[in-house]
Formats: C-alpha cells, sequence, structure tokens
C-alpha cells in the first residue's frame, strides 16, 4: 500500500526526535530499537491450490509448462544448475542485478515425457517434474534425491511467491549472509531485509543475501531465491519435514545449484552472481580507524604504528573528513590533506575515505554545494510520490539537518557519483568505505530507512518503489563506486569497503564488515558464523571491528586488555583485518570521550606484544594469502571457511562454529572464553593435523584438550600442505620485494601448491600478467622430490629463490639438484648467503634446502 506522508508533519515529527534525543549516537538508552516494518506473514490457508502440467514446450535450454492460469519455465543453465520460474501467464522471466551471467551455453540435456513425468536429464542432474499435482525433484547422477518440493509445493499467496520444499532431521542449512543466530540455521526463521540493527543481534542484520546451502547425506546444494523483496525463509523451524521460503511481493524466481560439494556450490553460485576482483595487495594487510580521527591523529597513529614496529598498510578516516558531514569536501578537520597523503605515503601507508549516500541539503544561508546543487540539477534524487525531492537525514545525529539521497537506479547517478570521488582521489585516497548504505535515514517513525512508498525511478522512465529496491541499494551505490576507480584510477584495483551488501556485490566492492560489533565476548564468539556465512553467500573478503566497535557502559562493556589480545589473536587471520572503534566523532587526542582508545598498544606491553606477534605471522604468511584470494577471485573459494565447508563429509564439523580455516590448510582455534587459557579443539576426520606451535601430529576425527595462555593462538596445519610465506617480516605489503619465497612443508605423501604472484596492484593481471607455478613435494620410498614448474612467467617477478622448509624431516644423505650436488651448511645465515644448499635443523628436525627459482626446477633428497 502506498502510505501518504505530509512532508511538512513528517519533518517537524523529525525535529521533535532529533531534539528529544541525546547528540551521541549509541550511547544512549533513548536510542530506540531498529526493527523493520511489520513482517507479512505467509497465510497457510490461502495457499494455491494444486496445479497440474497441461502441456510442454520443449524450449532451447529446458522446458516451458502449461499449469492453467500459470506457467513456468525450468531452465538448464550448466550441468548441474537450473533457473525455476513460476509466473502468471504472460508474465515475462526475470533476474534480478544478483545475476553477472545470463548467456549461459546450452547444455546438454535430455526431456522425456510419460503420462505422470517429465524428466529432464543433464551429465549431473535429473530434474523430474511430476505432472499432477505439479512438483519438483531434483536428483544427483545416481538417481539419488537432493531436493524436492515438499505438498504445499510453490505458488503465490496473495501477491506473495513461496516455494515449499521436503526435508529430514538430518538436513543442515548454511548462508543467508552475516546473521548473528550462527552458524546452522536449521531449526531457525530467517529474513533478508537489511537495516542498521540496533540491537546488534537483531534478526535482520546489515546484509541481503537471499542465497542458502542445504546439506543433507553429505550432499551440498544450493538455492537463491532471486528476489529482491524482503524475504523470509524458515529452516524447518515449523515441522522437521519441510522447510519454506517467501517473499513479500514480486515474481518466483529461484536457482538450484547442485553440488555435491559446497564448493561447488559455492563456485558455480559465484559464476552466476559474479566472482569477487582481485583486491589490491595494500588491502590484505593490517587497517586501523577510529569514529572521531582527525588528521593529527591519523598521522600520530600511523607513525606510532611504524616506531612500535606493528605492522600496517592502511588507515581508514571516518566521518570527520568531510566539511560538516558533506560528502566529496574535506573540511577543518583535516586541514592538509595533501600534507597527510604525503606523510601516509611516505610511511608505505594507503588511505580510505568513508561515504555516506545520503547528500545534505544546506541549510539557508548555509554556501552553496556543488554536489547537491549538481544532483538536483541533474534531477538524480529519490522522490515523494508526489514527485518532490524525498527529504531524509542522516549525519550528524541530532540535528535537524535535511539530506537527499541518490538514486542509483539511474545510471545518470552512478556515473555522476563515480566522478564526485575525484574531490578523494585528487588528494591521494585510495580506497573507499561504503558506510550507511541500507541506506539509513535517522527517522524512527521510517524504520531508520527511506519510507517504503518513495519512488525510484529507472533509466527506462519506470518507477519502483523503495520497498523493491532496497535490498539492492547498496549494490547499485557499490557498482557506481567501483565505476569511480575504473574512471578516475584506471588500471588500478578498487577497494571499496561496503557495510551493506546484496547478491552479487561481490563484484563491484571488495569488502565488507560486519557492523557496529560491541567490545564482548559474545561479539567475538559469533563474529566467526558470521564470516562464515558471508562467505558461504559468495563474499569472501570479511572481517569484524578487532577489539569491537561500540561500548554498552550500562552493559559494562569494554575493549579489556585480555578481549583486545584474544580478538588481535583472531582478527590477524580474518580476510579482512581491522581495529576499528567508535570514539563518537571525538578527536581522541584532544578531547577527554568517555569511549577508550583502541590501538593495540593502548593495552599495555603485554598485549602490544602478542597483537606485533599475529600481525607480524599475517605478513609473514602474505604469499599463502593473497593465494587464497587468487582462489576467491577464480572459484569463489571462501578465504575464511567454517570447517563444514573444507569436512562435510564429517559430521562432527556441521556444527562447529569457534574453529575456522584460514585458506585450504591452516585451521585457528581461537580462545573465545574470558579467563579461559585451554579449550578443546575438534579436528577434523580425514586429514592429519599438526599442532604449528609445538610440532605434534595427531589423527582427525578426534578432539583434543590444547592450552593456551594469553598469547596463544592454537594453530594447526592439515598434514601434507605446502604454505608459501616470507622469512621476513614486513612493515607494509610494498616494503621490500619478495626475493626468497619459504615453502613450509608438512608432508606425509605429496603435497602440491600453484604459487601465484602479480603486481598486486594493477589489472593487468586480467590480461594474463601473472606467474604461476606448480610445486610438487612428495616421498617415495626414503626419497623426498621437490619439483617447481613455471607454468606461466609473464610477470616480471623479484623472486629469485625457494627455501624448502620440510617439517619432521631426517637429516639428508644427499640433495642434488638439476646435476648438481647440493651442500651442506652448519647454519641458517650461511644459507641465506647461498644460491643454493642445505641445513639440517637437528633439534626442530626442520631440513631446509635453498633452490634457485627456474623455469623447471627438480631436487631429490636421499
Ligand atoms: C556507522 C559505522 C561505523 C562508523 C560510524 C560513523 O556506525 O558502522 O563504522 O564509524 O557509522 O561514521
Amino acid at each position: 500500500m502506498i502510505l501518504k506522508r505530509v512532508i511538512k508533519g513528517w519533518l517537524m515529527i523529525a525535529l521533535v526526535i532529533s531534539i528529544l534525543l541525546p547528540s551521541t549516537y549509541f550511547a544512549q538508552t533513548a536510542y530506540a530499537d531498529m526493527q523493520p516494518h511489520p513482517e507479512k506473514p505467509l497465510d497457510k490457508n490461502n495457499l494455491e491450490k494444486p496445479m497440474s502440467v497441461q502441456n510442454v514446450e520443449r524450449l532451447n535450454n529446458g522446458v516451458k509448462l502449461d499449469l492453467g492460469k500459470q506457467e513456468a519455465y525450468i531452465r538448464v543453465l550448466s550441468s548441474d544448475t537450473a533457473k525455476v520460474s513460476l509466473l502468471n501467464k504472460g508474465d515475462k522471466e526475470e533476474n534480478t542485478v544478483g545475476i553477472a551471467k545470463t548467456d549461459w551455453p546450452t547444455s546438454k540435456f535430455k526431456v522425456n515425457k510419460s503420462n505422470k513425468k517429465i524428466v529432464i536429464t543433464t551429465n549431473s542432474l535429473t530434474i523430474d517434474i511430476k505432472q499432477k499435482p505439479f512438483g519438483i525433484k531434483f536428483l544427483d547422477k545416481n538417481g539419488k534425491t537432493i531436493n524436492e518440493d515438499a505438498n504445499q509445493g510453490m505458488g503465490y499467496e496473495n501477491g506473495k511467491p513461496y516455494v515449499f520444499k521436503k526435508t529430514d532431521k538430518s538436513e543442515n542449512f548454511y548462508g543467508i549472509g552475516e546473521k548473528t543466530d550462527g552458524l546452522n540455521k536449521r531449526g531457525k526463521e530467517e529474513a533478508v531485509w537489511h537495516q542498521d540493527p540496533f540491537p546488534y543481534e537483531a534478526k535482520y542484520g546489515y546484509s541481503s543475501v537471499p542465497f542458502f546451502i542445504g546439506l543433507n547425506d553429505k550432499k551440498a546444494y544450493g538455492i537463491l531465491f532471486d528476489t529482491t523483496w524482503r524475504s523470509y525463509y524458515n529452516f524447518a523451524k515449523e515441522s522437521d519435514d519441510y522447510y519454506y521460503f517467501y517473499a513479500d511481493s514480486g515474481k518466483l524466481t529461484y536457482y538450484f545449484i547442485n553440488g555435491p560439494k559446497m564448493k561447488d556450490v559455492i563456485n558455480r553460485f559465484t559464476d552466476l552472481t559474479g566472482k569477487m576482483q582481485m583486491p589490491p595487495e595494500w588491502a590484505l594487510g593490517f587497517q586501523q580507524s577510529s569514529w572521531g580521527y582527525h588528521q593529527n591523529d591519523v598521522e600520530q597513529v600511523a607513525k606510532e604504528y611504524r616506531d612500535k614496529k606493528i605492522p600496517l598498510d592502511g588507515l581508514m578516516l571516518d566521518i570527520e573528513w568531510m566539511d560538516d558531514y558533506k560528502n566529496f569536501t574535506w573540511g577543518s578537520n583535516f586541514p592538509d590533506p595533501n600534507g597527510m597523503n604525503k606523510t601516509l605515503k611516505d610511511l608505505g601507508l594507503h588511505y580510505t575515505t568513508i561515504i555516506d549516500p545520503a547528500i545534505r541539503v544546506p541549510d539557508p544561508g548555509q554556501p552553496e554545494y556543488a554536489p547537491y546543487t549538481e544532483g538536483t540539477q541533474k534531477d538524480l534524487w529519490v522522490k515523494n510520490p508526489d514527485g518532490s525531492n524525498f527529504l531524509g537525514k542522516v549525519w550528524p545525529w541530532g540535528v535537524p539537518s535535511k539530506s537527499v539521497f541518490p538514486n542509483f537506479l539511474k545510471k545518470d547517478t552512478r556515473d555522476w557519483w563515480a566522478q564526485q570521488h575525484k574531490a578523494m582521489f585528487d588528494k591521494g585516497a585510495d580506497g573507499v568505505w561504503n558506510d550507511m548504505n541500507e541506506p539509513v535515514n535517522f527517522s524512527e517513525e521510517d524504520h531508520w530507512t527511506l519510507p517504503l512508498d518513495r519512488i525510484f525511478e529507472a533509466d527506462d522512465g519506470s518507477k519502483y518503489t523503495h520497498e523493491e529496491v532496497h535490498n539492492i541499494y547498496p549494490f547499485l551505490e557499490d557498482q557506481a563506486t567501483n565505476e569511480a576507480f575504473k574512471r578516475l584510477k584506471p588500471n588500478t584495483r578498487p577497494f571499496v569497503l561496503t557495510r551493506s551488501l546484496y547478491t552479487g556485490a561481490q563484484r563491484y566492492t571488495t569488502a565488507t564488515w560486519t557492523g557496529d560489533n560491541h567490545s564482548n565476548w559474545d561479539h567475538l564468539k559469533m563474529s566467526i558464523s558470521q564470516d562464515a556465512n558471508v562467505g558461504l553467500t559468495g563474499f569472501p573478503f570479511v572481517g569484524n571491528d578487532i577489539g569491537g566497535f561500540s561500548k554498552n557502559k550500562e552493559l559494562g562493556e569494554e575493549c579489556t586488555p585480555e578481549l583486545f589480545a584474544r580478538w588481535v589473536e583472531v582478527g590477524s587471520f580474518l580476510p579482512l583485518s581491522r581495529d576499528h572503534y567508535n570514539n563518537d566523532g571525538k578527536s581522541p587526542s584532544t578531547t577527554e570521550s568517555y569511549m577508550q582508545r583502541q590501538e593495540p598498544w593502548q593495552f599495555g606491553k603485554q598485549v602490544e606484544d602478542i597483537s606485533r606477534k599475529y600481525i607480524n605471522m599475517r605478513y609473514e604468511l602474505m604469499p599463502y594469502l593473497y593465494n587464497a584470494f587468487k582462489s576467491a577471485h577464480e572459484t569463489g573459494n571462501l578465504i575464511l571457511q567454517p570447517l563444514v565447508y573444507r569436512f562435510q563429509d564429517d559430521a562432527n564439523t556441521h556444527n562447529t562454529e569457534d574453529q575456522f580455516m584460514f585458506g585450504n590448510s591452516i585451521m585457528i582455534a581461537p580462545v573465545l572464553t574470558q579467563g579461559a587459557t585451554s579449550r578443546n579443539v575438534y579436528l577434523p576426520d580425514g586429514a592429519k593435523w599438526i599442532d604449528y606451535w609445538t610440532g605434534a601430529e595427531y589423527k582427525g576425527g578426534q578432539t583434543i584438550s590444547k592450552q593456551a595462555d594469553l598469547g596463544t593462538l592454537p594453530i594447526y596445519v592439515k598434514k601434507d600442505s605446502i604454505i608459501p610465506s616470507r622469512d621476513d617480516v614486513q612493515q607494509h605489503t610494498g616494503e621490500k620485494p619478495l626475493t626468497n619465497l619459504t615453502l613450509d612443508t608438512y608432508l606425509d605423501h605429496k603435497a602440491t601448491y600453484s604459487y601465484y604472484q602479480d603486481d598486486g596492484i594493477s589489472e593487468d593481471y586480467i590480461k594474463g600478467q601473472y606467474n604461476l607455478t606448480d610445486i610438487k613435494v612428495g616421498k617415495i620410498g626414503r626419497t623426498t622430490v621437490f619439483s617447481a614448474d613455471q607454468k606461466i612467467n609473464r610477470y616480471h617477478s623479484d623472486l629469485k629463490s625457494y627455501t624448502l622448509k620440510l617439517h619432521d624431516a631426517k637429516d639428508p644423505k644427499l640433495v642434488i639438484g638439476g646435476l648438481k650436488k647440493y651442500t651442506k651448511v652448519s647454519n641458517l645465515k650461511d644459507l641465506d648467503e647461498k644460491s643454493r644448499g642445505y641445513y639440517f635443523d637437528s633439534a626442530e628436525k626442520i631440513l631446509y634446502v635453498k633452490i634457485p627459482v627456474s623455469g623447471h626446477t627438480k631436487v631429490i633428497i636421499h
């Protein structure tokens, strides 16, 4: 229903609310819960009567089914992916903006029709369509049912598209974005409609990804409910026998992806919705920010990181950089952006500026604000139903300012928005941080976003309500920001950090973080399943504010030294590693704030040392991490992986949410409980595990207890792994060229690694300018053979040598490579100076073999 509002009345209410509320955003108790508009329940008594197939038409990639008043299209996109649409007769099939790929090559498939059913068969999937009543069943190539419509089937209830599916007790569900309610969604109700959640643990979070994975009997499949409308998911909460999903309105379209491995599902899902771009390497380094930093704080903090020898790659500028919260303008808190840029760049640092979508309307008497004037002239704003510009408010909190909201549905708006970034890029900014892009409008009566009936006009003149556009608003803003990089920083990889996101955002943004978490142990714990589920919805570059962003004083929340230490231990192994905290907009160096500072050295020497130790480790592992990003870019592979993702055959991993894989080979089992100095660690079945600190080896499929005092992060390496790393710690990713690559090798039988290298900053990798080397280390009897094959060599690398670092090794009798005998040296320093040779550390039982890089290298260790 279109809600009619009188703007004047609305402004009065906004004025009263803002006068009544204190000027802080987070600290007050009067701050009402942010909840979206009431849900629209599905009336189960009003579901459609069972339909039957009256006619079948074969299409070039599937079938069209006549169901009487409706028709269904089932299209085979690839041998393991199908698109299902149920439409009122005459309606056209649709894709939301989330879909990146629509031109699928026609797959081979067969259609067989009998009295009872129509069967579509591909190489790996059978789609069994029951004619009466109409229903769809997906089977794998062995004829095993993977997923099947429940009796309620699918249809529209009072305009709401719905689908019911059968399930049984052994099925689990994952995905659906960064929700705060744990890893496995079975038995839970979820919904997709992003908001700035308050409290943080609200049902509705910052992201909108209507995609989930079902895992049953060791087999995974994925379903993308391709709708921009608010949607709901009942994952067998109502009944053990079925689950269902529906949306407030729109057409019924879903994509079905058969695994059977979760990684296959994600790979295909990210073919459909897009792969992430390679991020600039600096974005993988540690980042620091605070809501409150002024220029002097930024410079001071930057220097302090260098003085204290804690690696850092980036600083992020929060809303204080702007002139009175006006996007694209520098204000007096940053009097000399050029000078700051020079200081930061001299220290090898990159910086990112925050942007909020709202554009402020200058108050009467205030100077002209060009972005507002220009955007108004070009007619780029979201409208009221009567055609006037919608006025809302964002920053500053507590004063009756007015803002317009860009209508990113229009290409003109996105182009114009992209161009505005010149203001930051001209001053050297390297990244853009899109915040408040749900979009937030500080109006309680409108549930903290724009009223649902506000109008977005599309390029073709058609009009959409905010209700339909809401979930894709951040996606469209991010698309425009990505465009800013393409235009204004050609051949430089974008860094776009976004708070809110919609399916497919990974192709326009770089990273996301899980918003305003709090400094408490529960939020540290839940961050792991949040990140895991973001990864499982196709978005691998994710992190959480290390130490916690907010502090609820009434609950006594505080970032204690212990909490920070445990958080930085985890945080150093997140895809996005950023320490960010709320100083309530006040410069930490000049104002006595009720908030506490949260840079790693604010907690005493012990915590500073712990921070340095783990951030250093991240930098040592940078080649491994960078390669994990490469695999995310190519296949959607997760960087932070829940155990179930890598070990889905082991049912003990299905609910494990306090451990994760950092890339394919390293398992992190952090201490997440206050006061704890030990924890139980589950070692997944199907692998042998090495305790990273002690070298002790364990069989998989068991739980062990690990002592972990403050400063010890339990880390385990999967045996038969090669982990490329650097032996020198850099203070930032671009400090020193990589000349020697250490290959930490934990060998049982055979380990392989495909090592990728490029320039880390430009888009030349897309044109093929990179190196790829296949590395193998294997045991044949008592002999170990190392080989490195340069498959692609189109990037000029500084790499001169590898150091094979073989753990649990024996002192070799002979090491030969390229018909040359390698000489033995007596310490690592001597080995450093040689171009080839080996050293055996008998105390640690580690063999180091220094091997020069060449096109094809083979070294035999007897
Ligand atoms: C929002 C962001 C937070 C930022 C603050 C001020 O709360 O989530 O990261 O510091 O706004 O811009």
